[in-house]
Order: C-alpha cells, then sequence, then structure tokens
C-alpha cells in the first residue's frame, strides 16, 4: 500500500543542499544542533556529516507525540536535554513539520532556557499543515504535500524508520 516516492539519490540531494545553507550562515559560529527523537536520527546522521567541516556540538531529546494535559500547555519529555543551551545558538533537527506544535513547544522551551538563538532545520515540511506560525521552520530539505509519509527514520507504528528510501501511501 506503499510505493517509494523519494530515492536514497534525491534525499541525499536535498540534504547536501540543506547542509551548504547551514554552513553558509553558521560560519565562524559554534551552533549547538539538538536532535529530536526518535525520527530525526536518520536525517541528522547524514546532515551532521556533511557539516564535517562546520565546529559544532550535538545533543538530543526526545518528546511524547502524547501532549497530555492541554490547558497546561507543557512539553513531555522522555529524554530531557542533556545539555546547556544557554547563550548557544541552537539549530533544532527535527524528520518532519507538520502542524508545527513539536516545533512551536521546542522553540519556547529553548528560549526560556536561555538560548540566544533557535533556528529549525527539517527533512520534510508539510506547508499545507502548518497551524503554529513560529514553527516556519528556516532549513528544509523538500517541501511536500499533505501526505502520510514513512522511511528514512519516519515511522507507521514504531516500523519503518529504517528503509533507506522514503515511501508515500499508494492512492
Ligand atoms: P507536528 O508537531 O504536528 O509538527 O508533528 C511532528 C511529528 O509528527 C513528526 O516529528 C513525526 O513524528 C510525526 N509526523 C508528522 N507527519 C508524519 C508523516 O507523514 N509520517 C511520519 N510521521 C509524521
Amino acid at each position: 500500500m506503499f510505493e517509494e516516492w523519494l530515492t536514497p539519490e534525491q534525499i541525499a540531494s536535498d540534504i547536501q543542499q540543506e547542509a551548504d545553507h547551514i554552513r553558509a550562515d553558521y560560519e565562524g559560529r559554534v551552533p549547538l544542533f539538538v536532535v529530536v527523537l526518535n525520527g530525526a536520527f536518520v536525517f541528522a546522521a547524514d546532515l551532521l556529516r556533511r557539516l564535517h567541516d562546520l565546529r559544532c556540538e550535538v545533543t538530543f531529546l526526545r518528546v511524547s507525540s502524547y501532549w497530555g494535559m492541554a490547558s497546561t500547555g507543557e512539553l513531555q519529555f522522555i529524554v530531557p536535554l542533556q545539555q546547556s543551551v544557554k547563550g548557544r545558538d541552537v539549530i533544532i533537527v527535527e524528520d518532519i513539520v507538520d502542524t508545527g506544535m513539536t516545533i512551536h513547544q521546542l522553540k519556547a522551551h529553548m528560549r526560556a532556557e536561555g538560548a540566544a538563538t533557535v533556528r529549525v532545520a527539517t527533512m520534510l515540511f508539510k506547508p499545507d499543515k502548518l497551524e503554529y506560525n513560529d514553527a516556519r521552520p528556516d532549513y528544509v530539505g523538500r517541501q511536500i504535500a499533505n501526505e502520510f509519509v514513512i522511511g528514512y527514520g519516519l515511522d507507521l507504528d514504531g516500523f519503518a524508520r529504517n528503509l533507506d528510501a522514503i515511501y508515500k501511501i499508494k492512492n
């Protein structure tokens, strides 16, 4: 029911271009990449190796897709930040920005923790689904229509993260 949609070569080309934009913007600075687990691990590994010439640090966090009590609006951290972002140029690394809720919340969290700047690099972006304007990503591998995709870190009920291409539902 899924069909291959982006080949490994197309994905590699998207990531190369994105890495080039980041390198140009952060030359001479020392950004801290904050990788959002689980989905972003494949993308982050490729993106960061294409930035081998940029001095930087990398850390990870994991948030729940279940947001709990909506009234609190608080992020549920399954794996909290392991490293201080105070005074740092933070680049959040996401697999895909959909409604933007995750990024909206994470950006607020980074600012509350004292980050100097916060930008977002994502592999895929669904602009038609965006509900939080401040979650519009700064670096995008590819904009896509409102479709559910899997592979390359993106899962369906925990599976398909290890596929080296990206698949979409066959119409
Ligand atoms: P947002 O908070 O609505 O932007 O959702 C972001 C998260 O939803 C991503 O990090 C993914 O885990 C998940 N997600 C959104 N769209 C897809 C998709 O097409 N395939 C797999 N996961 C998705």
